[in-house]
């Protein structure tokens, strides 16, 4: 229990000094800004490459990951709204990959989704994808071609669009978490999307990390206040994260502004893909610590990252600036006139209970026999009705343009989904038949087992657009589909 069994390649990558600190928290940044044109443009570039991290502790060996410009997360890339970003990706794998940019309001040709958006990019290849930040945000990029590996190896980073007048705080922290499957030997384990994951929860790693290091304490002083930006870039983890004592102020979902509220006690539940960002109060003694828990599984909390406050306090009390963000410019559907939508999703461990529980006919594959078959094709969810497998599948669902759509979603499987759509943030309006309190706008909703969620948007990005579950191995087993807007 020595603290000199603390890495010090990650002590400093976390305690630097405040300055350094100030604009994000162990995460390079890089980007040269550019004036041209109207909007400026914002320049970056993206080396994917195999590359050695030392995620676990010494004397672990560093792991083998997969990264862009050689860290797992990737470079922080910045711009502010309204600003164009372009951002030239390199591919040095040895495999084909893209880059998506989860959560933007992008045109299409920019999504970065192998086959339906653009030719994969192969190895030695580039691609410049160009868009404006329309939105301001916390969002992420990753590959979109095999990402059940590609993710899981190291591949992504946070895309932060600043507001052009954000609300006062004292600094700013990103936080990339993730978790990571390792042998005893401290190496990947590379039993990636096997069928045992597939048909449960996903890959569920044994070792957390944020930012790329499972050994974090944060620096922080009493009563300074901190945004910070969260991001579950696991592939299967869904965090529930206790910020032990602290009362932080919910103020951003996937990227949209969400009226401020309290936790309060109530757990930050974060599925994976989904971006939460947090208004933190730093309200500890000084000299004292604390630690940020998941606690998911009630059985096995874990300790996600340490708080340790400095022994000289910023100020007396917390400070009582506003913490509304400004608004994006998102279209308000129309409930009333909406057209609706229904979409089934069956499959899994224990489908044909779950199936049955929501009044779903999946015929006799939950009985055994058909669903082994599917199984061994490596067919194991279903949206309605269809495990989905193609790279350019037909749409199973088209909406027409401009027009406000109400899309229910009805999880009739006994596993939790984040359920993502591309290219559109939807306001999540009931669960279950209730109101939300807040009427969310989101690019993931993630839907509890047996769970009736009712989304809502005006479908106003034209387009075939990726929608999947993000538990990135139930995607790669027929969890996802292509909607039409047109
Ligand atoms: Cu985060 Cu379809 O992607
Ligand atoms: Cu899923």
């Amino acid at each position: 229990m020595s603290d000199s069994h603390q890495p010090s390649l990650s002590r400093r990558s976390f305690i630097g000094s405040a300055a350094a600190m100030a604009a994000s928290a162990a995460l390079p940044e890089t980007g040269v800004a550019q004036n041209g044109g109207a909007a400026r443009t914002r320049q970056y570039n993206l080396r994917a490459a195999v590359g050695e991290q030392q995620v676990l502790p010494r004397p672990a060996k560093p792991l083998s990951v997969w990264s862009y410009n050689g860290s797992a997360p990737g470079p922080v890339l910045r711009a502010t709204q309204g600003e164009r970003l372009r951002i030239a990706f390199e591919n040095a794998l040895k495999e084909s990959s893209t880059v998506h940019w989860h959560g933007v309001r992008l045109p299409h040709a920019m999504d970065g989704v192998a086959y339906l958006t653009q030719s994969p990019v192969k190895p030695g290849e580039k691609f410049v994808y160009e868009f404006e930040a329309i939105d301001a945000g916390t969002f992420w990029y990753h590959p979109h071609q095999r990402s059940y590996e590609q993710v899981d190896r190291g591949l992504y980073g946070a895309l932060i669009i600043n507001e052009k007048n954000p609300p006062r705080v004292d600094r700013e922290l990103v936080w990339v978490i993730d978790d990571w499957r390792v042998t005893r030997e401290g190496a990947f384990s590379e039993d990636f999307n096997n069928l045992m994951d597939a048909s449960h929860g996903g890959r569920l790693g044994n070792y957390v990390t944020v930012n790329g290091s499972g050994e974090t304490p944060v620096k922080v002083r009493s009563n300074e206040r901190i945004r910070l930006r969260l991001i579950n870039a696991a592939n299967a983890r869904i965090f529930s994260l206790d910020f032990a004592g602290l009362s932080p102020w919910l103020i951003a979902l996937d990227g949209q502004p969400v009226k401020p509220h309290r936790l309060d006690g109530e757990p930050l539940v974060l599925g994976p893909s989904m971006r939460a960002d947090i208004m933190l109060d730093m309200t500890g003694k000084p000299g004292s610590r604390t630690a940020v828990i998941d606690r998911n599984n009630p059985r096995n909390p874990f300790r996600v990252a340490d708080l340790v406050y400095d022994a000289s306090p910023l100020r007396d009390a917390p400070p009582d600036w506003p913490m509304d963000l400004p608004p994006n410019p998102l279209q308000e559907p129309d409930i009333a006139s909406a057209q609706r939508h229904t979409v089934q999703f069956t499959g899994g461990m224990m489908a044909g209970m779950a199936a049955r529980r929501m009044g779903v006919d999946i015929g006799g594959m939950g009985m055994g026999g058909g669903m082994m078959g599917m199984m061994r094709q490596g067919k194991i969810w279903f949206v309605n009705g269809v495990a989905e497998l193609a790279h350019n599948p037909q749409p199973f669902l088209n909406l027409a343009l401009g027009k406000s759509h109400v899309i229910e979603l009805v999880n009739a499987t006994a596993w939790h989904h984040p359920i993502h759509l591309h290219g559109h943030s939807f306001r999540v309006i009931t669960r279950n038949g209730k109101p939300t309190r807040f009427r969310e706008w989101q690019d993931s909703v993630l839907m509890a087992p047996l769970e009736r969620v009712e989304i809502a948007m005006i479908a106003d990005n034209p387009g075939k657009w990726m929608f999947h579950c993000h538990i990135l191995e139930h995607q790669a087993s027929g969890m996802m589909g292509v909607v039409n807007v047109a």
